[in-house]
């Protein structure tokens, strides 16, 4: 039997967030269902974080309340901290993402806490959503580099992995938020990071900053990652950590993961459908590195 890759479709909430652009709630659904036409099952639709500092996801939950409340896809929102769950809960959310950074500089920048408040903080809400009976995701952000405070230390990203674990935390996604790794250190951690806490539990969330994400990506495969976050069109970014781009697009993903013979569940001339509503919407500039290739695939199936 084929092997399936789990991708986790981000590019409504890391993707939005950094567009100067604000899209509106009804393009995002319509965003939304183009995604969800291709295949994709697993969403991160929003962030219940201020508005002011976030004014793209400001529409939380009435983008929450607009979307299918269908069993066969996960919709997870990020809350920031208790306030942001309670918000999240009362729109109806089913799955939620603690975002921990591995410096204190990066969680004092994105969400005003000290590392020692953020995991306290992140802690408590992981606990919470399980006791409430939610799927919980703690993100260790800057988990390779920090655009303050240069590379990782990797113990800090361990004991914070065991710390969202011992929580009950369903995933943990290990993000190099900075598109800073390499292939080496990406085979490292993730080998490690199975060998703790299971494939199951681990993902990889990558940024194409440097180009180096479908290799980094493809480090985390054969470390035995089949969980993935990417984002349609390659949008994304932290509007609060200098220098961080695109998160790797899901286009360039799946085409590595079919290509390599895995089971990706997507419809790909669809997922192409959704990168053009994506540029409609948000104007050219977008997509992932094989949109040029397959752009002329087309146009020669065309023209045969
Ligand atoms: N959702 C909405 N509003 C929130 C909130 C949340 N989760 N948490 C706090 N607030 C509001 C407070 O009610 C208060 O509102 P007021 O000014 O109208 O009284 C204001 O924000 C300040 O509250 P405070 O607890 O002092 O928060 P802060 O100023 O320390 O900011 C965050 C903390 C987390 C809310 C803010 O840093 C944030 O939203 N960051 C965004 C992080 C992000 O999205 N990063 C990118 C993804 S990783
Ligand atoms: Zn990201």
């Amino acid at each position: 039997m084929t092997e399936r890759i789990f991708i986790n479709e981000v590019g409504l909430r890391d993707g939005l967030q950094n567009q100067p652009k604000i899209v509106s709630t009804e393009n995002k659904l319509t965003i939304f269902h183009a995604l969800a036409a291709a295949g994709l099952k697993a969403f991160e639709v929003t962030s219940f974080v201020s508005p002011k500092a976030v004014p793209q996801l400001a529409d939380a939950a009435d983008l929450l309340k607009s979307l299918p409340d269908d069993p066969q896809f996960r919709l997870t929102c990020l809350v920031p901290n208790m306030r942001g769950y309670e918000r999240a809960v009362s729109a109806g959310a089913r799955a939620i993402a603690v975002v921990l950074s591995a410096t204190n500089t990066l969680n004092r920048r994105n969400i005003n806490m000290s590392l020692d408040d953020a995991s306290a903080v992140c802690e408590q809400v992981v606990r919470k959503a399980k006791s409430d009976g939610l799927f919980a995701r703690a993100y260790i952000a800057a988990a390779f580099a920090c655009p303050f405070e240069g590379q990782t230390p990797r113990k800090i990203v361990f004991e914070l992995l065991d710390q969202m674990t011992t929580a009950g935390a369903d995933e943990l996604a290990i993000a190099d938020t900075i598109g800073a790794a390499n292939p080496k250190q990406v085979r490292d951690v993730f080998a490690a990071a199975i060998a703790s806490y299971g494939a199951t539990r681990t993902v990889a969330h990558f940024h194409d900053t440097r180009g180096l994400a479908s290799a980094l990506a493809w480090a985390a495969l054969d470390s035995g990652v089949r969980r993935f976050d990417s984002s349609i069109a390659g949008l994304g970014g932290c509007p609060f950590a200098p220098g961080a781009s695109g998160n790797v697009a899901t286009e360039d993903l799946n085409f590595l993961f079919r290509d390599l013979g895995f089971e990706t569940g997507i419809d790909f001339d669809k997922l192409f459908d959704a990168i053009d509503l994506v540029e409609n919407l948000l104007g050219p500039g977008h997509g992932g590195r094989i949109l040029p290739w397959y752009r002329t695939q087309r146009r020669n199936a065309v023209a045969e």
